[in-house]
Parts: C-alpha cells; sequence; structure tokens
C-alpha cells in the first residue's frame, strides 16, 4: 500500500515524570469579585469613571494567526461565549475578509454572543477587523452588524518601513485613505470605528498625530496604539501613549487602546505602562497567544492591574477573574498551543511550591510565597478536599474535582466525560487530575464530528511488517473499515484512517507523553496536519498562509491515543473545509 505520511519532524516520544506539587488550601479573598459591578455604561468614545480601562480580546482574531491555531466555528463560538463569561468588554472575534469560514464565525459569534447578557447583564461588543478598503469594511460590518454593541476595527500601515516597502504609497496617500475609510465605515452605519496605525511603535510621532488627528475628524472612536514588532520598551511605550495623549488634536473624544506583541517578552509591561500613560483599552489574548512571539496576556495584565492597581492609580477592569483557568483551558485545548509549565498565572507550576524552605514558609503563612491566591483565578486544587477519585465515584464527585481543576462543564458534555471515566476508571485503580486532564481534553474539547473512532487493531514487532485494521463511523452512521502497513503499529493505523477519510494528509508534528507514572498511564497524544492543497487563510499583513490543524488524543493504550488525535485533527480539518466550500 502508498505510504505517503511524511514526518517533516521526527516524530518524539516524550515521558515526563509528574512533578511532586504541594498543593495548599486557601481561602478565597473577596475584595475583587464585586468590581465587575463597577463596569461603566458602554459608549463607544467615552467611558465615564476615568480608572476604568477596557479589556479588548483579540485571541479568535491575532491569536489565530499563531501557527496550527486553526480553530473551528464551534470552537470559536465556546471560546467567545467564555471571554463574554469572563467579563472582556470587546471580542475581536475575527478578520472576515480573510475567508468565508472567518466571515461566518464572526456573525454567529455577534448574533449568539454579541446579544445575551450574562449573569451580570454584560454584553460584550463583538469586533471585526479590516484592511483599510472598501471589500474588507463591508465585510466586517455584515459580520458584525447584528451585535448589540458591533465594532469595525480597521487599519493601514504607518512607519516609514512599512509605507515604502510594503504599502509603497505616500505619507499623503496613507492619510487618505485611513480618513476616507473610517468615513466609509461610518456611513455604513457603524457608530463605533477602531483605527490602528499598524507599526506605530517604530513610526515617526508627528505623522502619528497627523494621521490619528484625521481619523477623529472622520469619525473613529477608539484609536488603537499597536507596537506591531514588538520593538518598544515600556519607558518608551509610555512616552509613546503619553505623547499621542498630550498632541493628537481631538484626542479627549476618542479611547486610547494598545495592542502590544512580545518579541521582546516585553508586551504585559509596554501594555501596563500605556494604561499608566493614558490608555483605556488594552488588548490582549489569553495565554498570550498570537503572531510570532504572541501578544500580552489576558492573564498577566488582568492579574497585575488586580494586584497592583492601586499603585497605577486605582486602575480597574471589569474581569471576573475566577474565569481564567477555563478560558486559558478551553484556549490551549482549541488552538493546540500548549501553555509551558512556569507560564505566569497558568502554567502548570504557577502555584506549585517545591522546595523545602518555600513548602516550610507556606505552611506557616501563605503570604510568603504566594502574591494571589490560586482562587482568584478559578483554581481550587487542595490537599485537604481529599476527593480521590476511583471507580466507584459518581457525577457529583467528578464535577466537584473539575471544578478544583478549573474546567466548568455541565450537560451532555458532563453526561459523556463520566462514562468515559468510569471505563478508565474500571481499568485503573486511582483517576489522578493529571488522567482526568487527558480525558477532558479527549472527551471535551473536540471538534464536531465528521469521522467517529470506532476500532483499531494492529500487530507489530520485530518479525514483520506493522499492519493496523482502523474502522470510523461516518456522519450517516455508516462504518467503514480499512487495513494498511506501515513502519510502525502508528503509521499503519494512520495510513488506514486516510485510507478511509481519502484526504491526502501531512502530518506535521507528532508528540506522546504519558499524563501520569507507571505502567497504567494515560497516553497523551498531540498531532498538527495539513492538507494537501487545502485552501488557504489570509493574515492581517496580507500574506496567504496555508492552514494547520491540531488534534489531541487520549488513552491507555498509545496506539489508540494516536488514532484518536489524528482522527480529531481530520474532524476539525474537514468541519472548517465544509464552510469555506
Ligand atoms: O499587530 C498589529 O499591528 C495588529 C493590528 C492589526 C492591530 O495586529
Amino acid at each position: 500500500m502508498a505510504a505517503y505520511i511524511s514526518h517533516s519532524h521526527t516524530p518524539t516520544f516524550h515521558f515526563p515524570t509528574t512533578p511532586l506539587r504541594t498543593l495548599l488550601s486557601f481561602k478565597p479573598k473577596s475584595s475583587f469579585t464585586l468590581l465587575c459591578s463597577h463596569r461603566p455604561h458602554y459608549t463607544p468614545n467615552h467611558i465615564p469613571n476615568p480608572n476604568y480601562v477596557r479589556i479588548f480580546d483579540t485571541t479568535l482574531r491575532d491569536g489565530e494567526q499563531s501557527p496550527g491555531a486553526t480553530m473551528t466555528t464551534k470552537e470559536k463560538l465556546d471560546i467567545a461565549r467564555q471571554l463574554s463569561k469572563l467579563g472582556v468588554d470587546v471580542i475581536e472575534a475575527g478578520f472576515p475578509a480573510s475567508s468565508q469560514a472567518d466571515l461566518e464565525a464572526v456573525k454567529l459569534i455577534a448574533r449568539e454572543v454579541g446579544n445575551v447578557a450574562t449573569e451580570e447583564g454584560h454584553v460584550p461588543v463583538i469586533c471585526g477587523l479590516s484592511r483599510c478598503n472598501k471589500n474588507d469594511i463591508d465585510k466586517a460590518w455584515e459580520a458584525v452588524r447584528e451585535a448589540k454593541y458591533p465594532r469595525v476595527h480597521t487599519f493601514i500601515a504607518t512607519s516609514e518601513i512599512h509605507m515604502k516597502y510594503k504599502l509603497k504609497m505616500t505619507k499623503q496617500q496613507v492619510v487618505d485613505k485611513a480618513r476616507s475609510m473610517v468615513e466609509y465605515a461610518r456611513s455604513l452605519g457603524c457608530d463605533d470605528v477602531e483605527f490602528s496605525p499598524e507599526d506605530a511603535g517604530r513610526s515617526e510621532r508627528e505623522f502619528l498625530y497627523e494621521i490619528l488627528g484625521e481619523v477623529i475628524k472622520a469619525g473613529a472612536t477608539t484609536l488603537n496604539i499597536p507596537d506591531t514588532v514588538g520593538y518598544n520598551w515600556p519607558r518608551e511605550f509610555g512616552q509613546l501613549i503619553a505623547d499621542i495623549k498630550a498632541n493628537t488634536p481631538g484626542i479627549e473624544n476618542v479611547i486610547i487602546s494598545t495592542h502590544c506583541q512580545n518579541d521582546l517578552g516585553l508586551s504585559t509591561a509596554n501594555t501596563l505602562e500605556g494604561a499608566y500613560n493614558g490608555a483605556r483599552q488594552l488588548e490582549v489574548t489569553i495565554n498570550g497567544i498570537g503572531e510570532r512571539a504572541g501578544n500580552a496576556s489576558l492573564e498577566e495584565v488582568v492579574m497585575t492591574l488586580k494586584c497592583k492597581g492601586e499603585l497605577l492609580g486605582g486602575l480597574y477592569t471589569g474581569i471576573n477573574t475566577k474565569h481564567i483557568v477555563m478560558a486559558s483551558k478551553m484556549v490551549e485545548e482549541y488552538s493546540g498551543l500548549q501553555v509551558q509549565p512556569h507560564k505566569a498565572i497558568v502554567g502548570a507550576n504557577a502555584f506549585a511550591h517545591e522546595s523545602g524552605i518555600h513548602q516550610d514558609g507556606m505552611l506557616k503563612n501563605k503570604s510568603t510565597y504566594e502574591i494571589m491566591s490560586p482562587e482568584d483565578i478559578g483554581l481550587y486544587r487542595s490537599n485537604e478536599s481529599g476527593l480521590t477519585l476511583g471507580k466507584l465515584s459518581g457525577r457529583h464527585a467528578l464535577k466537584s474535582k473539575l471544578l478544583e481543576l478549573g474546567y466548568d462543564i455541565d450537560g451532555n458534555e458532563l453526561n459523556d466525560l463520566f462514562w468515559r471515566f468510569k471505563s478508565v476508571a474500571e481499568l485503573k485503580k486511582v483517576i489522578t487530575d493529571d488522567d482526568l486532564i487527558a480525558l477532558v481534553s479527549d472527551e471535551v474539547f473536540q471538534p464536531k464530528v465528521v469521522w467517529k473512532f470506532g476500532d483499531v487493531q494492529v500487530t507489530c514487532g520485530t518479525l514483520g511488517l506493522s499492519t493496523a485494521t482502523v474502522k470510523l463511523t461516518d456522519d450517516d452512521g455508516k462504518e467503514h473499515i480499512a487495513c494498511s502497513t506501515g513502519t510502525g503499529p502508528v503509521d499503519a493505523a494512520y495510513k488506514a484512517v486516510d485510507l478511509i477519510v481519502k484526504s491526502h494528509i501531512k502530518l506535521l508534528e507528532y508528540s506522546m507523553s504519558a499524563v501520569t507514572a507507571g505502567i497504567d498511564a494515560i497516553a497523551s497524544t498531540r498531532v498538527v496536519i495539513a492538507a494537501e492543497n487545502d485552501h488557504t487563510t489570509t493574515h492581517a499583513s496580507g500574506e496567504q498562509v496555508a492552514r494547520t490543524y491540531s488534534g489531541t488524543g487520549a488513552s491507555m493504550d498509545i496506539v489508540i491515543s494516536s488514532v484518536r488525535a489524528y482522527v480529531g485533527a481530520i474532524n476539525k480539518m474537514l468541519g472548517l473545509k465544509k464552510l469555506s466550500n
């Protein structure tokens, strides 16, 4: 049988040992959670309370531009709902001109999230990105217009480098284009228009004052100042915001915003310095995902404002930080971009204390080594709850454990997870937290099923070729079986899957880890695939990029785990393809 799976990266098998974590219980602090009720009424160009800072989340737009982070419409909708629950003021839901799938996803989010009040009565603004041209603006407006608070965000580059080499336009042409396109967006009936001078961090000051003054006259309501290439350092970026505030005609009638990329690792610091100098909208992403080194991370910016808002002149946000962990996990699963263990706030080690000196201090008084409590971000892990899951555990125990881990899962998803948990608990005496996290990943955070995993049988070893037989069910319920040989059992199984789904797939990345120690560990697999001759998507930079799709799977059997991950990635790919056709 033809072998066409290409491994551009050698498959890696990692078997990390689980670190010893000291997980202590904390009493929740009450000081912050009520701040949501202080959220001022939304007016596009004005915030009545000068200390209130709007949080603009661009996980679904800039975040999705990270390589491999392609998300399906359902995944984007789930994330948008979680962002709304989190209390994000503005959700940049996508770049509608980039593809039909993106347009449809933004439209759905505008309808389903942009009209539904949270328990606190909050409805987020839904924003669509566009370059400065009529086609992009028409698409962005078409996508967001059904939201209660729709916003169009249009941008054009203003640095010498970008104008000369990318746009090939003079300064005057750029000013004319920006002014006329903001006017055009307003003429469509959109009364909330954000304008960004791309690469503002490297743009000439006087030119920035001029173009910003012109777009204000044309009707822009928010002026976003991007450090597009992450080149500024905090004092420099803070001064840029202060100078724009002091020198741009009409600036008192609009909101100043920041958008800091993380190329030098300074995005959070730059964003906060921007707020200190007068910005009242901060553009961020969950887990800091985004182009290249990513963006300022929502959790870092928001938790710094929470911990140090007083020092920053009393600045505060409307974010309900207890939903941060769930948002982080959801974005990690759906984007396939794993959070590094030492990531501030949401990394697995962010609240772990390993050294004896630290553990001793923590036992005496938690404030010795903790500047915030895990409960503040929705993490309720504790030794003292004593909840160990096993085959006799019921739904309620499972739900409580999930909440401890930051997962707020109900309804059918909880039900399906419960039966999956039961089947593993039959084989494994104790289900650890890490086992459960792997099962949640495999069962809950999966794309819509096009092909359903059925069975897999392999033979392998030194005495002959590896062979695999795979059974998948299509969305009409029909079973399909294929057999293949391969260089190993996983390769053989993937080739059998390819024969069933009849798509030419490139396997770009494959990694497997055992989530707990021991022979009965659950294996977690992550793959990234691309389809040969697949459609491309347009980045905000105008570049055409091939889409890649990630998938995860978990099982006590490494071949099953591998096939689940592969089928998950294929489902994601086919789901998006259907929308684009
Ligand atoms: O980084 C950037 O400049 C952007 C703009 C479109 C805001 O993403």
